[in-house]
Parts: C-alpha cells; sequence; structure tokens
C-alpha cells in the first residue's frame, strides 16, 4: 500500500526534509499533499517548487485529503500551531503524527492531536544541505513499522539519534542552538583577524576551513580534543598564550552554560 503524507506547513525545513526523498524517488510527489496558509505561498511552490507535490491552502475546501493521508509531518511554526484543527474522521492505529515544532511536547501533541499516534522530532537548520542532525522521541503505542517509517523521513537528510523526551532539551541546545553559537565563534574570531589587519572576508574563510580541518585531523585520526591542544600548544608559545586569555574571560564555562541555559528555556516551553 502507498503511504501518503500530509506535511502541515511547507516551508523551509519541510522542504529539505521532502526534497531528498523526491530526488531519490523514494516517495513520488502524487503522494506529497501538502498545506501552507498563504494564497501567496501556494503560488509560488506551485510555479517554483520542482516536483508537482499535491498543495492547498489552509481554508481550502478540500483540506479532509491532508486529514486522509496515513502520516502527517507537521512543521508549522509553533506559534501557528493553534490555527491547525485536526479532522477527526480517523482510526488512531493508522495515523502518524510527526512533529518537528520546537518546544512543543509530545503530551500537547497528543492532546491536540487525539486520533494520532504523535512523534516529536527536533531537527536542525544544517538539515538544509543534507547536513542536519534528527533527534527522535516517540510517544506511546507507535509501531515498528511507524517508527521505521519516522526514520525513512529523515534519514536521508540527517543523522538520527533516538532519545526520552528528558533528552531531547539537551539535543535541542546542542544541536539547534548550537548553529547560531559557531556562528557567533566565527564572527568573534575572524573579527580578531581583522583587528590584526586581515580583510573580513578572508579572515572568516580562515576561521571556517581553520575550524573545517580541525573537525577532519579529529576524526581521521581518532584523536581526542586534548590532542590536538597538546599538539599545538608549546612551551611559552602563542597558543597557550590565546588559551591563558580564554581561561581568563571564562570561556569554557560561558559555553557550558549556554547550552545548559538553551536546554532550561526549552524545558520552560514544555
Ligand atoms: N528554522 C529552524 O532553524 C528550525 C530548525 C529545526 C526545526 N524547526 C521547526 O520547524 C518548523 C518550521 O520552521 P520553518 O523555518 O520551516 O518555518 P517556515 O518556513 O515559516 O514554514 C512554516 C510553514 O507553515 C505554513 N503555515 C502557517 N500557518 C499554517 C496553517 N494554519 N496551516 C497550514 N500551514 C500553515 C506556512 O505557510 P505560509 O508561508 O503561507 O505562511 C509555511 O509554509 C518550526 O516549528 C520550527 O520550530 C525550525
Amino acid at each position: 500500500m502507498t503511504i501518503k503524507i500530509a506535511v502541515i506547513g511547507f516551508g523551509n525545513i519541510a522542504k529539505a526534509i521532502i526534497t531528498p526523498l523526491l530526488d531519490k524517488n523514494l516517495i513520488s510527489p502524487e503522494d506529497i499533499y501538502c498545506l501552507v496558509n498563504s494564497k501567496q505561498s501556494l503560488e509560488k511552490i506551485k510555479k517554483n517548487y520542482k516536483y508537482d507535490v499535491n498543495i492547498f491552502q489552509s481554508d481550502s475546501k478540500e483540506i479532509n485529503l491532508i486529514w486522509d493521508c496515513q502520516v502527517k509531518l507537521l512543521s508549522v511554526k509553533p506559534q501557528q500551531l493553534k490555527e491547525v484543527n485536526e479532522l477527526d474522521n480517523h482510526k488512531k492505529n493508522e495515523n502518524l503524527l510527526v512533529s518537528i515544532l520546537a518546544g512543543v511536547s509530545l503530551d500537547k501533541l497528543t492532546q491536540k492531536f487525539p486520533n494520532h499516534r504523535c512523534v516529536r522530532v527536533v531537527t536542525n537548520i544544517p538539515i538544509t544541505v543534507g547536513k542536519g542532525l534528527t533527534g527522535i522521541a516517540w510517544g506511546e503505542d507507535i509501531s515498528d513499522d511507524q517508527k521505521e517509517f519516522t526514520k525513512k523521513l529523515f534519514k536521508n537528510s540527517s543523522k538520527i539519534y533516538e532519545f526520552t523526551e528528558d533528552s531531547l532539551d539537551t539535543f535541542l541546545a546542542l544541536t539547534s542552538s548550537g548553529p547560531a553559537i559557531i556562528a557567533l565563534i566565527i564572527e568573534a574570531l575572524s573579527d580578531g583577524g581583522l583587528s590584526g589587519g586581515l580583510q573580513k572576508k578572508l579572515s572568516e574563510e580562515l576561521v571556517m576551513d581553520m575550524i573545517l580541518g580541525t573537525i577532519t585531523l579529529i576524526k581521521q585520526n581518532n584523536l581526542t580534543t586534548a590532542d590536538i591542544k597538546n599538539m599545538v600548544a608549546s612551551p611559552g608559545g602563542t597558543t597557550i598564550a590565546a588559551l591563558r586569555v580564554l581561561e581568563q574571560k571564562n570561556l569554557r564555562s560561558a559555553l557550558i552554560e549556554s547550552i545548559v541555559s538553551a536546554s532550561n528555556r526549552s524545558k520552560e516551553f514544555r
């Protein structure tokens, strides 16, 4: 039996999840039923999206076609969730709802979608270039087939990890807030280069290539972060002078606390 997928909110992240599946012929465009809010988005997708998926506006008379699909990928913004209302003409066992909404708990999802079995997923912005990290917390009574199907949705655009919902908050802090933290670090280091007289653009490129090179070195040779420090810092040299400043300014503690704080904030949203 072909599984039909409804995408409730066909925005940036949903496209990043669905497009690789279409690219690899793992699903057919005719089995995808997308929902957007505005006429403008509807027309833009009809005109520009490279696949001829079924697409509807949220006030469409054909909204039942969305709720008829066995699988729903819920991908509106959290503040738009109140506008999404389940049609209750279905059997719970057959309906799977996979939510990627930041900060919306499994409890909230099951209350709002009582005719669905719910799964909460946290993914991150690099999913838009096929390099995402996806954490999954299963709701109650999810069948093995439904688990497999959920993983199939994400595994072409991300690495998948399974968690309890509690650990999902820390996963979110590290992986979803992480890109902004790394961007800040790149920017700050580049400003260091700028202060030393390098052009901003060159400085930024040097920093990004240095980060990529360091990660490759660690991964290819199975090194630890301590190994890198020992390889680079020589007695009385430049690196230990730099590290000393970072210790004085408590950078390590600031980074640890940033993750703890993001994780706590995520718990508050639940
Ligand atoms: N951005 C990130 O870094 C990131 C990373 C991981 C996960 N997430 C999660 O992914 C979700 C989507 O984020 P996004 O960046 O992809 O947002 P987005 O690009 O703004 O997409 C939201 C989509 O939902 C549609 N929509 C709005 N109200 C609707 C309604 N009542 N019924 C049906 N569709 C509706 C919008 O249509 P219109 O265009 O017509 O308004 C749009 O297509 C969020 O919940 C976020 O927490 C985001």
